[in-house]
């Protein structure tokens, strides 16, 4: 299964060698830091009036995703405005199957489409991992934000799971319970096998086209995962995510890129998906952060877990929520602050400045009162 293409572009990771701020990349590596790194699902979106401004210049989303310069206007954005310690790609994981030929698009308003969806038998054995040249603008758009960053912080690249892009692929849409995916699962089990492999060869070569444009992490978004059962969890989502780790090229130094994947409502599997080869894990707000780092916290970082919504209250309730999660998660070395899923629009950027300053300055307190004790 393992062929692995020739890359497009070589040698840039080089770019990357120093970073001002590793705090992230130390995290996620479970090595002591000064104080919590933090950086945000969706932290360039909605919520930003210079995100609305740049997209309307672009037109629509997917003229933003696919104009570099644009993408790497609005991954700095947040940045410019909050200490953040890690900026992340400015894309979408549905690029993916957009580049397999099923036409996607974004209608205001109303989430993403597919012009043709991959539901049955031929649909799906038509399937192929795509030309990476079809993807060549995503590339671009890591190595112009490279350059930006001027390695203040590291970049990010992302994937969405080969089951999550599945979820999409079946339905054409998004979807509140994915019934059509979880009858396949149970229905046409070889069916829907076939289509998280050639989804799980696409992302594995989507990443390592990221890794080689120079990001310094990677993260698997598996949004829908949590919708399965235990066994077919494992099975159609947890299996193929660990087969993309296994099948990414090592960095520069011949270590394994830092990655992280995050299973919302994965909580229940957590001792499997700490084992699935990922440096860090992603939390949902669901999940008790004391009780994960206590269980798996010296295998893997924790990433994680205020609810989204506490974002949209105010700044008072903000710190008290954010310190509550900074000081459950303890002093000990692993922990990424993020929210359990996405900022929500309509979120006040006052609220962000709110949480990302209690985050640094709480868990330096909390770093220098366990050293003094
Ligand atoms: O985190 C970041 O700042 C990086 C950018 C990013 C986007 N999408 C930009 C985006 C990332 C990492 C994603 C991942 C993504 N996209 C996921 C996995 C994570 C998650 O949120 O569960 C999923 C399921 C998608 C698919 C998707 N893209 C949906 C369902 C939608 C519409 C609904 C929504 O939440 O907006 C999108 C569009 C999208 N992707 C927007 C942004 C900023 C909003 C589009 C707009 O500007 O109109």
């Amino acid at each position: 299964m393992l062929q692995r293409p020739a890359r497009l572009s070589r040698g840039t990771r080089s770019d990357s060698a120093v970073i001002a701020n590793d705090t992230f990349l130390r995290a996620l590596k479970r090595e002591p830091t000064p104080y919590t790194p933090i950086w945000l699902m969706r932290q360039a979106g909605r919520y930003l009036p210079e995100y609305a401004a740049t997209r309307a210049r672009a037109g629509s989303f997917m003229g933003l995703a696919t104009h570099p310069g644009l993408a790497t206007e609005v991954t700095l954005q947040p940045l410019e405005r909050y200490p953040l310690d890690a900026a992340i790609l400015f894309s979408d994981i549905l690029t993916v199957p957009d580049a397999m030929g099923l036409g996607l698009s974004f209608a205001e308003g109303e989430g993403p489409r597919f012009a043709r969806t991959a539901a049955d038998e031929g649909a799906i054995a038509a399937l192929e991992v795509p030309d990476m040249a079809k993807l060549r603008y995503v590339f671009d758009a890591v190595r112009e934000i490279k350059r930006a960053l001027a390695g203040r912080v590291p970049l990010i690249g992302f994937s969405g799971s080969p089951f999550t892009l599945a979820c999409y692929m079946i339905e054409g849409r998004g979807s509140a319970d994915f019934a059509a995916v979880r009858r396949m699962a149970h229905a046409r089990p070889e069916l829907l096998a076939r289509l998280v492999d050639v989804n799980a060869r696409a992302v594995t070569a989507y990443l390592d086209e990221q890794i080689a444009a120079g990001v310094d992490a990677v993260m698997i978004f598996d949004t829908w995962g949590g919708l399965l059962g235990a066994d077919a969890y494992r099975r159609f989502s947890l299996a193929p995510m660990r087969a993309v780790l296994r099948g990414l090229t090592p960095g520069r130094d011949g270590a394994p890129v830092p990655s992280i994947v995050f299973t919302k409502g994965g909580g229940a599997l957590l001792d499997d998906i700490a084992a699935c080869g990922a440096h860090g894990v992603g939390l949902d707000w669901t999940v008790d952060i004391a009780a994960a780092r206590a269980r798996v916290g010296g295998k893997v970082a924790l990433q994680g877990n205020l609810d989204p919504l506490v974002l949209t209250t105010d700044a008072a309730t903000v710190a008290r929520e954010a310190t509550a999660i900074v000081r459950a998660a303890g002093p000990a070395p692993g922990h990424i602050f993020n929210l359990g899923h996405g900022i929500v629009p309509g979120t006040p950027p006052d609220n962000v400045a709110a949480l990302v300053e209690t985050v640094h300055a709480e868990s330096r307190k909390l770093r220098s009162a366990t050293a003094v004790a």
